[in-house]
């Protein structure tokens, strides 16, 4: 099923912007780590080292949310109007979009994905997102309210309320889909006129490092945007429990999620958001469009390698149809071809490093132990590549930890109901509620399915459909507000109520 390891090499220009020393992005200048620190980064395709980047650290940190404090406070940025704002954000949207290849090599290389997917997803999506939080940036109003204040009766008031930046945000983004997590956090904070210390994921922090570049480019004052590449344990550990930061928002494991709610707790009690883990129930009812939902299962699971949050890794299938389903979706993984995401037949990549190859392999080693069987796949691919083989699981057990635990790799759990009864609690019976699909025909149950079901994305008839202008995040512990959308501005604004007594 593996292609091959060989792969066409990227553009001279992404050689030469991957091959060169990577700094970090603090007060508008490029700097080295203070620690002169620097660490690896690993190309998943072949193991090999790709680039060199500066280990950031606690001093690091500091330094850059020095820098956005006064960025935030004083200067350019904080006398800008709000149509400014939105103009530098269309700039740098547009500055994006004439180095779509580019970008969509550096994503490959560096994270795994298939080039050709970056440059149809990743980023036209972050560009749609720049464009989308532009528009925000003239539209945040606050209202104007009667009061009544019974204990001055007579008394005549005028009160409104403001929308204000919430401030300093110390965003912390994971490795699959590393440019658009940037442009998810950067969009909403600087539409609202917050200034933002960026702490990149360790294995992916190449493509936001080009979006630095392009960030001064398009002409945001110097402390605006700060970026620090470095580790989680203790660059990211400093954001989140640095005093000065007024807000953390956040994108990874829940585990990491649950560190960082503490962080703020035994510091500033900073706002934090949070878009954590999924293991999301994909819904195939009897009466559904059945190639159509086929294809689609695959997709949702089989779609950036299935290290989507989002992934539709419980599949439920009438016990009717669920040879047929598992067959259909088996096929669809039999013609996935693997292979080094620069390469141009290539379907899915690596997983994004040997750890997330390893973490994946353990869960499929531990199904196989309690008696789940692969119809497909549930290999690693023997190679320096990281790459697993897209699988279909059946014989599971709700209980089996390849059913209840996030495996964030090319792995579905096949499960047949009987009872649609019984169907709604057994899609529900996650500790995560991030997305959920329905695939029917009858548009009254469909609607009435996506009421039933917690989760904060349900998609009828399709799969990892995803808009600027469409809230995304999660009920229960896949985490806490929403990401795009005018939710998005709202959690990077602070309400303030003004009262004049006339
Ligand atoms: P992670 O949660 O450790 O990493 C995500 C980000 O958090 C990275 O930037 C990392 O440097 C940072 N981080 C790590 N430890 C930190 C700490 N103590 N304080 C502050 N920041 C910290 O996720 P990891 O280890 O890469 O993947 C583990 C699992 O997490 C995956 O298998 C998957 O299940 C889940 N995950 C979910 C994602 C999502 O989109 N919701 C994205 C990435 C991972
Ligand atoms: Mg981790």
């Amino acid at each position: 099923m593996l292609l091959t390891t060989d792969a066409p090499q990227a553009s001279p220009d992404v050689q030469s912007f991957v091959g060169k020393d990577h700094k970090l992005l603090i007060a508008g200048e490029w700097v080295a780590a203070e620690s002169g620190k620097t660490f690896a980064v690993t190309n998943p395709a072949n193991g090999q080292p790709l680039a060199t980047v500066s280990e950031g650290d606690a001093a690091d940190v500091n330094r850059a949310v020095a820098a956005a404090r006064q960025a935030f406070e004083s200067g350019p940025w904080h006398a800008m109007t709000p149509s400014e704002r939105g103009k530098l954000l269309w700039k740098l949207a547009d500055l994006l979009e004439t180095h779509v290849e580019e970008f969509a090599e550096i994503e490959s290389l560096d994270n795994g994905k298939p080039r050709a997917v970056a440059a149809a997803a990743d980023i036209p999506l972050a560009v749609d997102l720049f464009r989308y939080m532009a528009g925000w940036a003239t539209k945040i109003e606050g209202t104007t309210i009667p009061i009544s204040v019974p204990y001055m009766p007579g008394a005549e008031f005028h009160s409104y309320t403001l929308r204000e930046p919430i401030g300093v945000v110390g965003q912390i983004i994971p490795w699959n889909f590393p440019l658009l997590m940037a442009a998810w956090k950067l969009g909403p904070a600087l539409a609202t006129g917050c200034t933002v210390v960026l702490k990149v994921a360790e294995e992916t922090p190449l493509s936001a490092l080009r979006l630095g570049q392009l960030i001064q480019e398009a002409g945001f004052p110097a402390g605006v945007v700060n970026i620090v590449t470095g580790f989680g344990e203790t660059a990211g550990a400093a954001l989140a429990a640095h005093p000065d930061v007024d807000k953390i928002a956040f994108t990874g494991s829940t585990e990491v999620g649950k560190l960082i709610v503490k962080a703020a707790g035994n510091t500033n009690l900073k706002k934090i958001t949070l878009e954590l883990g999924g293991k999301s129930p994909n819904i195939i009812l009897p009466d559904a469009d059945l190639p159509a939902a086929i294809v689609g299962a695959s997709n949702a699971i089989f779609f950036n390698h299935g290290q989507c949050c989002c992934a539709g890794s419980r599949l439920f299938v009438h016990r009717s149809q669920f040879e047929e389903v598992v067959d259909g979706v088996a096929e669809q993984a039999s013609q996935i071809k693997l292979g080094p995401g620069m390469h141009p037949d290539a379907g899915m990549g690596p997983m994004v490093s040997q750890i997330q190859q390893e973490r994946v392999c353990n869960y499929l080693e531990s199904g196989f132990r309690e008696g789940a069987r692969a119809v497909i796949g549930g290999n690693r691919s023997d190679t320096d590549g990281y790459f697993v083989e897209p699988t279909v699981l059946v014989d599971t057990k709700p209980e089996m930890q390849v059913v209840s635990e996030e495996i964030f790799g090319p792995v579905v759990a096949a499960v047949a109901f009987d009872d649609p009864e019984e169907l709604i609690p057994a899609a529900n019976n996650s500790i995560y509620g991030l997305a959920a699909a329905v695939w029917t025909q009858d548009v009254s149950k469909a609607h009435r399915l996506a009421k039933q079901l917690r989760a904060g994305s349900v998609w009828i008839n399709c799969y990892n459909v995803f808009d600027a202008a469409l809230p995304f995040g999660g009920y229960k512990q896949s985490g806490w507000g929403r990401e795009m959308g005018h939710e998005a501005i709202d959690l990077y604004t602070e309400t303030k109520a003004v009262t004049l007594q006339l």
